[in-house]
Order: structure tokens, then sequence, then C-alpha cells
């Protein structure tokens, strides 16, 4: 029997090997066949499939509890490859104000290949039937949503949408699965930006969608149509990252909790948003569909004015100041500044975003550590 020169002697690499060939000699004409027809799983061309890709998508479809996942090269790349696989000119989409900025700017290419779109904002979602209309295809939004940690209710919109015949999709990001699986609660596909709490450590860029095996192959098809394969290295960094998941998502979930109960007793911080808190107008819902904790984001809003949050990072020495959320690191922002820069003045603030409302993304930190920066920051506006 022929040896693979990646284990001999069956001695495994503890690591899945970052294979970096574009291209792989094909054994024989019939395997070539074996391939091209869908008989046998097998590599040819990296824009296809990747072995080291393959493996990540393996450990996010168990994650999910999903049959499957594909993986590609950022979070934005994922949920367009949904948009681009499920709509056509004419389908009507249903997205909440509440989802990352980025969407509005591709909201602007839909609308000019035909897709009708209509923005309700989170608050309103139990009212989902007024805006459902018979063109209507798909319903996208997060929960916890980027960046006010707004919760709506999978359950509750999963039964409206099949109702209605309309798919579902959830970004997963904010919660990540340890917190929340939106496939058993009646989703239909789940998005995540793994650039975040997956990845975990600001090195890498990757976004990835999970659901059935149908839903692999429909997406397979428009990946490798259009060329978002994720890289073997930045598979590698995610499968890495995979790994120890859960431990930072806990700590991620603990730290996020007593910073909320913290500042939401502070006579500076006139509003939070963290559905952790019981005071939180979501608590209810997400206690239902999330566990062992509530995520590692919250947004607040500090003091009166932008200038009081802007002073108030800028005296941060633990915190850094920086876009993205989920990884080791504590990050902070002001949304009205950054994430949200993708969308027109007018429209940052519709949906309840303040000038001087702040996100923050726990980090793995020891949380007296963060406490006491957040106090020091917040005594001298
Ligand atoms: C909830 C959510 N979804 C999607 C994205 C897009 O991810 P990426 O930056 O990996 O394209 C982000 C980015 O911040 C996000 O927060």
């Amino acid at each position: 029997m022929a040896c693979d020169p990646l284990t001999p002697y069956g001695n495994r690499p503890m690591v899945t090997p970052i294979v970096n060939a574009v291209n792989y000699e094909y054994s024989s004409f019939e395997v070539l066949r074996k391939i091209t027809d869908g008989e046998i799983d097998g590599y040819t061309y990296h824009r296809d499939d990747n072995p080291t890709v393959r493996a990540v998508e393996k450990m996010i479809a168990d994650m999910e509890e999903a049959d499957d996942c594909i993986v590609c090269t950022t979070g934005m790349a994922a949920c367009t490859m949904v948009y681009f696989t499920y709509l056509s000119a004419g389908d009507n989409l249903i997205f909440f104000h509440d989802i990352y900025g980025a969407n509005y700017k591709v909201s602007l290419i839909l609308e000019r290949l035909g897709v009708d779109i209509t923005w309700i904002n989170a608050d309103e979602y139990k009212d989902i039937n007024k805006y459902i209309k018979p063109n209507t295809k798909m319903i996208f939004c997060e929960t916890p949503s980027n960046p006010l940690c707004k919760v709506v209710d999978i359950q509750f919109l999963s039964k409206e949408a099949k109702k209605n015949n309309v798919m579902l999709v959830v970004d997963n990001t904010f919660a990540t699965p340890y917190h929340q699986k939106p496939l058993l609660l009646g989703a239909d596909l789940v998005v995540h930006s793994a650039t975040k709490g997956l990845g975990g450590h600001n090195d890498l860029m990757a976004g990835a969608i999970a659901g059935t095996k149908e839903h692999y192959n429909d997406l397979w098809f428009t990946r490798q149509a259009i060329g978002t394969t994720l890289s073997p290295y930045s598979a590698s960094l995610l499968e890495r990252g995979l790994k120890t998941f859960e431990m930072r998502a806990k700590r991620m979930a603990d730290n996020a909790y007593a910073i909320a109960e913290y500042l939401s007793k502070h006579p500076k911080i006139s509003r939070i948003s963290y559905p952790g808190l019981k005071t939180d107008p979501g608590h209810e819902v997400a206690k239902k569909q999330m566990k062992d904790g509530f995520g590692g984001i919250l947004a607040f809003d500090v003091g009166d004015d932008i200038e009081n949050a802007k002073n108030f990072i800028s005296d941060l020495k633990t915190i850094y100041h920086a876009v993205s959320l989920g990884s080791c690191e504590t990050l902070i922002c002001i949304p009205f500044l950054t994430t949200m820069l993708y969308l027109p003045v007018d429209r940052r603030t519709i949906f309840g975003v303040n000038k001087n409302t702040v996100r923050l993304s726990a980090g793995i930190d020891k949380t007296e550590l963060l406490i006491n920066d957040l106090e020091t920051a917040l005594k001298n506006i």
C-alpha cells in the first residue's frame, strides 16, 4: 500500500497541514470523472476546495449542529454569498436596521440588481407579518445585534417565516455557537464573521455559513463561481482559534457581564445595552434562546455627548481603541465614527445609536484590570 507522505507510519500530524497547492495532479481520467460527476470528494483546484479549509468547515458545522458549513474569505463575503445564492431580481429581502453596517452597502448593490429591500427596526420584530410581502424571500437578522445588542426571538421569527415560505438567516457573530444555536431554534442558515470570536486573535479574516447539505451545495456553487475561497493559511489560523473558542467565549461573557453590572450603576453612563442585565428589554428572550451567558459585547452611552465618549476612550490604558470584536484583547470604539461610517449620517442614528454610544467587546483579560481601567477613565469626564 502506498504510504501517505503526510502521515508516514501512520503518525498523524496534530494540526491539519497547510495545503497551499492551487492544483492537484489527477491520478487517472477515471478519478477526474468521478470528481467532476460528484461521485467522490476530491481536490482539483483551490477555488473549488482545499483540505485545510474543509477541516475548519467540519469543525464549525459541529459547533452549530449543522449538516455542513462553507467557509469563505470574510464575514461580508459570507453575507453576500447568501444574498447572491438565494435572491433574484424582484424578490424582497427584509433587513433589520440593527445589523452590521457594511450590509447597507451591499443593499445598494442588491437594489441595483433589482432586489427590493425593506428595512425594519429590531424593536418591531413582533410585527414582522406587517412587512412580509408576497415577494418576500428572505429575512436577515442579528441577535444580539451590532452595535446595540438588541435581541429578536429566533423561534418566533422562524415560525412566521415558515408560514410564509420565507427563508430566515441569522448572523450569529455576536452570540457565537457557544451561547446560541440558531439552526436548532428554526433558522434556515447561520452566518458568521469568523474574523471575530471563532478566530479570536485579530490575525485572520474569514466568514462561515452553516446549514443543510443542500445549502452547502448551493453556496458551494456560488463560492466556486465568484472565487471567495479562504486561503489555507487563514484556515489554519482559524483551526487554532477554534480549539480554544469555548474557553474564550465563556471568559469574554463573564467579563462582559461584570462590566455591564458595574457600568449600569455608574452615574456617568446614561444608557446601557446588554442582554444579560435583567433590566434589558431583550433579557427574557435572550434567557430563553442563549445559554451559559449572553456574549462578550455591550454598548453604552458615555456622558452627554461625543466629546465625553472620545475623552473617555482616550484615557483607557488596558482597553484598546480599535474596531472588530470577539478577540482576546478588550476592544472599544464609537460606532457612529467607525463601523457605521458605511451608512449615511441620517441612517446612523435612526434605530437608537447615539453619537456618544460606545461598543465594547470584552476580551480574556482579568476582570479587575478592565473595571479599574473603566473607572479611571470615567473619573476624567
Ligand atoms: C455581526 C457582524 N457580521 C458581519 C461582519 C462582517 O465581518 P468581516 O469584517 O469579517 O467581513 C461583522 C464585522 O464586524 C459583524 O460584526
